[in-house]
């Protein structure tokens, strides 16, 4: 573009895992600082479900850091959707349908983080006509970044990740999640969780979807699964599952998408067994 030329600038030469990255790392050292000091607290759709200021600004911290650098790009963030599945739906099937879509939980585990329980993050994905090309999670109480790029593999600080091994349900360390939405998620996923517990070696509620899947992606975790999650707190995890050898799909087995709300993410070899599970115990939401 000449100078003189009406239009956005736009710095070129940053590639977009990068530009996902630093916007991570900037975002998740400033949550960190704001522990104990995060800010108004308000309740979203339930008295469980909570965000604070902190949310907010991280969120409008990153989505700056995307657009110096990708002004045409589109942005879905949790903050700036309205509480509740359907306003989620509706927000998502729309954004969808853009070419470049990064989409973002700034802080997943809010409510660790207002407790100052360590297992927090930051979730950034981006999709390139519906299909996740780039995922990265950022741990800053552990200083761990996992990224991911699709076709390229999964990493976290520059080791390359891989699930793990175990091939039964009886030997697998599996997660879960306590959803907020306490009528319908809260007892689907604790009818599931009455049913793999006796089944695996033991199961661990972390509190931070994005988190359990950087773990599963990393190896440190056989599994994990949870109905009734937003796009946000998946996409990214959802890559790196992948791109470590490892399986995501739905809760009745069909394939990841961006739209899978109740998600089932394992090493591959016990998957088939979770969620058998799960079927029989009639805990997969559909
Ligand atoms: C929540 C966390 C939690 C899961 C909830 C999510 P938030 O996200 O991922 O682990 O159980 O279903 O909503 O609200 O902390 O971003
Ligand atoms: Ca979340
Ligand atoms: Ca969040």
């Amino acid at each position: 573009m000449e100078p003189n030329e009406k239009g956005p600038y736009v710095l070129t030469g940053k590639s977009h895992i990068a530009v996902a990255i630093n916007a991570a790392a900037k975002a998740g050292e400033w949550i960190k600082s704001r522990v104990g000091a995060y800010g108004k607290l308000s309740v979203k759709n339930s008295d469980q479900d909570l965000v604070t200021e902190t949310d907010k600004g991280a969120e409008q911290m990153i989505r700056r850091l995307i657009q110096t650098h990708f002004p045409d790009h589109a942005i879905l963030g949790e903050e700036s959707v309205a509480p509740g599945e359907e306003a989620s739906i509706r927000a998502l099937a729309e954004a969808r349908k853009e070419e470049y879509l990064w989409i973002i939980d700034p802080i997943d585990g809010t409510t660790n983080f207002v407790h100052g329980f360590p297992f927090y993050s930051v979730s950034i994905a981006l999709s390139h006509n519906g299909e996740v090309v780039i995922g990265v999670i950022y741990d800053p109480s552990r200083d761990e970044m996992f990224v991911a790029e699709k076709g390229k593999g999964a990493y976290v600080h520059g080791a390359r990740m891989s699930v793990s091994g175990e091939a039964r349900l009886a030997e697998g360390l599996i997660a879960a999640g306590f959803p907020a939405e306490e009528n319908i998620l809260l007892p689907l996923n604790l009818k599931g969780i009455g049913a793999v517990a006796p089944r695996a070696r033991s199961i661990r509620a972390g509190g931070s979807a994005a988190l359990h899947l950087a773990h599963v992606a990393a190896g440190r975790l056989s599994g994990y699964w949870e109905v009734g999650l937003n796009s946000w707190d998946v996409a990214a995890g959802a890559l790196l599952v992948k791109e470590s050898g490892g399986k995501v799909t739905d809760t009745i087995g069909s394939a990841y998408q961006l739209s899978v709300r109740n998600i089932v993410a394992t090493n591959g070899a016990l998957h088939a067994e979770l969620l058998s599970v799960l079927k029989e115990a009639e805990a997969t939401g559909f």
